[in-house]
């Protein structure tokens, strides 16, 4: 595994070939394949559900990296991991009881990741922070795609970077919002490792390969 990851968000994907847009992130050298489900009540968009999952599932080897931005998360935690999620992501804001919801995604076989918005306190994930196999900055208010990069959460970025280090944790620092080749090397300067990609891969004027090897070119 790379010691610095890239993780093109599907959501800007074309669906009517997911299969071909996946097969060429994968082949340009995508690490993970993040999936973005919304539910209508966490954030305004509705998106993709555990069946999308499944379909990922089937059409790559890479590990599926699902951000759950929905309510009540450990209602859905079992159905995505039997779809074949590697790396499930839950928002802190939803987890009354984070370390027990992270708990439960490690007893179903997949990695544990704890997820903050822009404006929730670093705080906030203090508990999760000797649990999770991954912690996710937000750096734009989540729902939609192509929203512009929020510098003020770079220092969020390198304060978590400190307290994982603090803790000689390996678990990954990644960072989800208006990734670009402009604001990545900022926030692996602070200390991401991972990094997501929706716009910036799906939506290149020269292609999804393109965007793959141009962002991860910033990272080897
Ligand atoms: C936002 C999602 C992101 C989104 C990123 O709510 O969590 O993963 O797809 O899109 P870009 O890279 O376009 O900001
Ligand atoms: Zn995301």
């Amino acid at each position: 595994m790379n010691k610095h990851v890239l993780s093109p968000s599907i959501l800007s994907a074309d669906f009517a070939r997911l299969g071909e847009e996946i097969a060429t992130v994968e082949a340009a050298g995508a690490d993970w394949i993040h999936i973005d489900v919304m539910d209508g009540h966490f954030v305004p968009n509705i998106t993709m559900g555990p069946f999308i999952v499944a379909t990922c599932r089937r059409i790559t080897r890479l590990p599926l990296d699902v951000h759950l931005m929905i309510e009540t998360p450990e209602r859905y935690i079992e159905a995505f991991a039997k779809a074949g999620a590697s790396r499930l992501t839950v928002h802190v804001e939803t987890c009354p009881d984070i370390v027990g919801t992270l708990r439960q995604i490690k007893s179903l076989g997949c990695r544990a990741g704890a997820v903050l918005n822009p404006e929730t306190p670093v705080g906030a994930i203090q508990l999760a922070l000797r649990e999770a196999d991954l912690i996710l900055v937000m750096s734009v208010h989540p729902g939609y795609s192509g929203q512009s990069f929020m510098p003020e959460t770079i220092a969020k970025v390198s304060e978590i970077r400190k307290k994982l280090d603090a803790l000689r944790s390996s678990a990954w620092l990644e960072v989800d919002g208006g990734i670009d080749l402009e604001t990545l090397p900022k926030m692996k300067e602070a200390g991401a490792t991972a990094f997501v990609a929706a716009t910036a891969v799906f939506k290149n004027p020269e292609g999804p390969a393109a965007g793959v090897r141009s962002l991860r070119a910033l990272l080897d």
